[in-house]
């Protein structure tokens, strides 16, 4: 069963393996699009698309790598136009920045900037030629505000770099129908800050933070994926869609 908003649609989720992206990645299924969903973890990728059972294919792919993008790529041109992506894969730093190596900056940046730039990329040259898709990057509010008492320079430094670089290419393909929204998350439990989650005054320190005073929910940002995949939001581009209970606010 689907809600048949994306019905006959080809998805790209990457960091489908878990946490936000796996969620993404159900949540175009459940309206009806036909999902490609890669990561590194091969097995966490086969065991959610045999719970999906039909429109899901498992692609294991390190986005850092050339290679595997051209074989991520060419497996979804196999599949059929693709219309929509989700960059939801990501990786996290927590160090002080004094002791940060430029290798360990580097790295988050690769992941978290340079391939979503690169998977933007592939995915354009196929839409712009049709005329429609809609890429939405996985930010977060630390690409908004910083992010200490936890401190993160290269995830907030690459945050903040993919905001900007989600209007920028919002800007430069809107005339021929591809547009580029961000989605900035506040806090979500998931595996990469699951030490945070474990950690009663951290839990704390995020209710107090947030106006609604709590951290997300499982579902919570459902509405935003289909609205910014979907024609639903035809007339929306290089918007920062921020779902953070009001972290920013203030
Ligand atoms: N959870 C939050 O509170 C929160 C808030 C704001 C923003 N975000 C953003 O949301 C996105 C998803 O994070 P999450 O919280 O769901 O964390 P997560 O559960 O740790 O998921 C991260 C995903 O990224 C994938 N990934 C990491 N490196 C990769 C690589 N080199 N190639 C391919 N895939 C790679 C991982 O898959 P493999 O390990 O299998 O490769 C995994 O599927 C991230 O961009 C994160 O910055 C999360």
């Amino acid at each position: 069963m689907t809600n048949g908003t994306l019905d006959g649609r080809v998805a790209l989720v990457t960091g489908a393996s878990s946490g936000l992206g796996r969620r993404a990645a159900e949540v175009l299924h459940g309206a009806g699009a036909t999902v490609v969903m890669a990561a590194r973890r091969m097995d966490r990728l086969e065991e959610l698309a045999g719970e999906l059972e039909t429109r899901a294919i498992a692609v294991a792919c390190d986005i850092r790598s050339d290679d595997a993008v051209e074989g991520l790529f060419a497996r979804i041109d196999e599949v059929g136009p693709l219309e929509i992506v989700v960059s939801a894969a990501g990786i996290s730093d927590a160090a002080r920045a004094e002791t940060q190596s430029r290798r360990d900056f580097t790295d988050v940046l690769e992941v978290n900037l340079i391939s979503a730039f690169d998977i933007a990329t592939h995915a354009a040259r196929r839409m712009l030629p049709a005329g429609r898709g809609s890429i939405i990057n996985i930010a977060s509010i630390f690409g908004l505000v910083a992010s200490t008492p936890v401190r993160a320079a290269a995830y907030a430094a690459s945050k903040g770099g993919l905001i900007n670089l989600t209007r920028e290419l919002a800007a430069q393909w809107g005339r021929k129908g591809v547009r580029v929204n961000a989605i900035a998350p506040g806090w979500f439990p998931t595996e990469m800050n699951e030490e945070m989650f474990a950690s009663p005054n951290s839990v704390d320190w995020i209710k107090q933070n947030t106006v609604l005073g709590r951290a997300g929910s499982d579902g919570e940002l459902d509405g935003a994926i289909r609205y910014l995949a979907s024609d639903e939001s035809s007339y929306v581009t290089g918007h920062v869609l921020v779902i953070d209970g009001g972290w920013t606010i203030r």
